[in-house]
Formats: C-alpha cells, sequence, structure tokens
C-alpha cells in the first residue's frame, strides 16, 4: 500500500504523457477525425509516452447494437495502426479492457455538482436530440467518464505535464477534467496533474463538403458531406467533385464569401503540405475542375494505404486481439497503481491478501 503522500507514477524520468480516445461509433472515421485528430496522435508517439483508448463505454451511452460495437471497436483499433499508431511505441487499448476507468469515474462522479454536469453543450445538444426518455443517465455522467480516462494516466504531480490531443469541441470537458483533478487534490491530497489541451496549429477545422459552413461530422452530415478513410476510390472521386463551392471560379482562400473553396484549400494543405499560397498560385485561372480534380488525388494518395492496411489487419484478428492484451495490460498497470492511490486517499479500507 502506497504512503499517502507517494507519487503516483513510477520514479523513472518523466517523460510528458498524452492521452486521448476516440468512439467506436462508426464504419470508418472521416476526414475530420484523421486531421483535427488523428494524425496528431501518430505525430505525438516521437516526442511523449503515449495511451491511446477506443472507449466503447463511452459508445453505449446512447443506443447501440451490441455486435457493430464489437465489430466497430476492431475496426477503430485497426483504423489508429494503419494510420501509424505504433503499438510498440504507443499503449493503445480498448477502455472496457481495464475496468478502472468505470472505478475512477464513480468516485469523481461523486465530487461532480450536478449543475455543473448540466451545464455541459455536448450532453445539451444530444440529449435534445435524443428527448427525455432517449436520454440516459449515462449520457449524463459522459464527461466524468471521460476526466477518469485521462486522471488514470496522470504522471507524477508536479513533474510533468499531461496532454490531451482534441479537437477544438472538447476543450469544455477538458476544462471539467481539470476542475475535477483540482478539486480531488484539494480535498483528498496532491494526486492528480491537471492535464492540458492540446489543440496544434495543423489540427484543422474540417468542414462539410455539401454544407461548408457546418462541420464535418459523422452525426450530423449527409454521406455526401463526409469522406471517409476506408472509402472507396470511385465514390470518394465523385463527393470531392461535387463539393459545394460557389458560383465565381477562383481558387482563393476566403472563410466568409468561399467557405467551400476554403476548406478544399485548408484540406489539400494539410494532407500534401503545400501552402494555401502557394495552391492558390498553381490554381490561378484554372478553376475548380482541375482543383478537385488533383485535391481526390492527394486525398486517396493518403487514405488509400491505410485502407489496405485496415483490410490486411482486419483478416487476422488473432493478431489484433494480441496488440489489444498487450495495450491492456501496460494501460491496466498504470490504471491500477492511480486507483490503488485514490482508494486510500478517499478513505476505503484496504483489501487484505
Ligand atoms: P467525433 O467523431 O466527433 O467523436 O470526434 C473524434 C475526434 O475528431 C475529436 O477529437 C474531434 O474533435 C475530432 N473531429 C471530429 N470532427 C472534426 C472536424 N470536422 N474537424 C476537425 N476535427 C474533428
Ligand atoms: N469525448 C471524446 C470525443 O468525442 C472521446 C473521449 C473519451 C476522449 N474519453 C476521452 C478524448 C479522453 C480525449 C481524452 O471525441
Amino acid at each position: 500500500m502506497p504512503e499517502a503522500s507517494s507519487p503516483v507514477s513510477p520514479a523513472a524520468a518523466p517523460a510528458p504523457r498524452v492521452f486521448s480516445g476516440i468512439q467506436p461509433t462508426a464504419d470508418s472515421f472521416h476526414l475530420g477525425n484523421y486531421l483535427g485528430a488523428l494524425r496528431q496522435w501518430v505525430s505525438l508517439q516521437d516526442t511523449h509516452e503515449t495511451f491511446y483508448c477506443v472507449v466503447d463505454l463511452h459508445a453505449i451511452t446512447v443506443e447501440h447494437d451490441p455486435e457493430l460495437l464489437r465489430r466497430r471497436t476492431r475496426l477503430s483499433v485497426a483504423q489508429l495502426i494503419a494510420m501509424g499508431v505504433d503499438p510498440d511505441r504507443a499503449t493503445l487499448f480498448v477502455q472496457s479492457h481495464v475496468p478502472e476507468h468505470a472505478e475512477l469515474a464513480w468516485v469523481l462522479g461523486c465530487i461532480t455538482g450536478f449543475g455543473e454536469a448540466s451545464r455541459m453543450t455536448q450532453f445539451k445538444d444530444k440529449s435534445s436530440k435524443q428527448g427525455a426518455s432517449g436520454t440516459s443517465v449515462g449520457l449524463f455522467t459522459y464527461p466524468v467518464l471521460q476526466a477518469a480516462d485521462i486522471l488514470l494516466y496522470t504522471p507524477d504531480p508536479g513533474s510533468a505535464v499531461l496532454r490531451v490531443p482534441v479537437g477544438e469541441d472538447q476543450r469544455q470537458h477538458l476544462e471539467l477534467t481539470r476542475t475535477l483533478a483540482q478539486r480531488f487534490n484539494h480535498r483528498f491530497g496532491e494526486t492528480f496533474v491537471a492535464p492540458e489541451a492540446h489543440i496544434p496549429e495543423g489540427a484543422a477545422k474540417i468542414t462539410d463538403l455539401q454544407e461548408p459552413d457546418a462541420k464535418m461530422s459523422k452525426s450530423a452530415s449527409s454521406p455526401q458531406g463526409i469522406i471517409d478513410v476506408l472509402e472507396e476510390p470511385g465514390p470518394m472521386r465523385k463527393k470531392i467533385m461535387r463539393a459545394v463551392t460557389d458560383t465565381g471560379t477562383e481558387v482563393v482562400y476566403d472563410e466568409e464569401k468561399k467557405a467551400g473553396v476554403t476548406n478544399l484549400l485548408r484540406i489539400y494543405s494539410a494532407l500534401d503540405g503545400t501552402s494555401v499560397p502557394d495552391l492558390e498560385a498553381k490554381y490561378a485561372g484554372s478553376g475548380y475542375g482541375q482543383f478537385k480534380k488533383d485535391l481526390a488525388e492527394v486525398v486517396l494518395g493518403t487514405f488509400t494505404p491505410i485502407r489496405e492496411r485496415t483490410a490486411a489487419l482486419l483478416d487476422d484478428p488473432a493478431e489484433l486481439d494480441r496488440i489489444l492484451g498487450k495495450g491492456a495490460e501496460r494501460a491496466g498497470a498504470v490504471a491500477a497503481r492511480t486507483m490503488e492511490i485514490v482508494r486510500e486517499r478517499v478513505g476505503f479500507v484496504g483489501r487484505g491478501r
């Protein structure tokens, strides 16, 4: 049993830590997920100790089909590896394999105010869509579970940072996580590092191809508005060619007057590395057709290898499960240690051995 004052993580040199999670709620990740979040997951592996979690407990906060969830969970893991998450360097795991996530969520729920949880805008949006009878208590406490996900992987208080790469829409949940970390520390002693949202510059906000003023979103966009990572080349090209632009002809960046073209320029630049001004120069006078055609090839150049690697990984489910077993073991060891300290601080009697 650790001393009340002992730090949470082992004595090893504290590397900055990263934790992030994604829900297995679609048949494919989309371009917004990729550019807004997942691409950062891959690059952060070089400089941080990384924990990446497929959050299946979060996925059941709305009505779901069990077989579909199982399939999408493996599919999510395969896509992450195909995108470059390296299970030898990152700890890649499934949330339900580490029961401490639910356990810490309970404890944190008990220091979360009802009013404070009621102010979460994502809950307000989702629950207004589901209606009162379709809104579960799990959906209400979703952000508390998210806080538990993150705080289980806290480094030593005072010694290191915990970064959480997410899109802009997750900022409020991150703020709640910070508040809960500080409140727990205040009541029970220094235990958690307050995590920082990591919203890097390159994390472009990608909009819907058909409604360029709205976010590309698996729940709100029509299939024509979304570019899926696993999409076949034919339909992918068509969607990009049919992306909404404007009645003009010039390929120039203008968020207000040319939201469609601006979104396409952002995508092109983020995937290909060419700056927006260079792209504007390249397509000066050439119209939208050629620009879109080239963009489709740029998107396919990134996503075709990912699609092929994902298929190959899914062909070997035993290997995928072995990877997840290893991830759960590594994550579980960290989570168990944190939870042991939490139980002690909160005042639970230690279990006899
Ligand atoms: P979601 O698919 O909404 O669960 O989001 C998963 C991750 O992708 C989160 O970190 C989001 O912030 C990010 N994300 C989702 N849609 C977009 C988008 N259209 N542009 C940028 N980032 C996004
Ligand atoms: N709520 C996040 C999303 O919708 C997913 C998530 C769950 C998460 N737990 C997390 C993200 C912990 C970062 C850290 O994208």
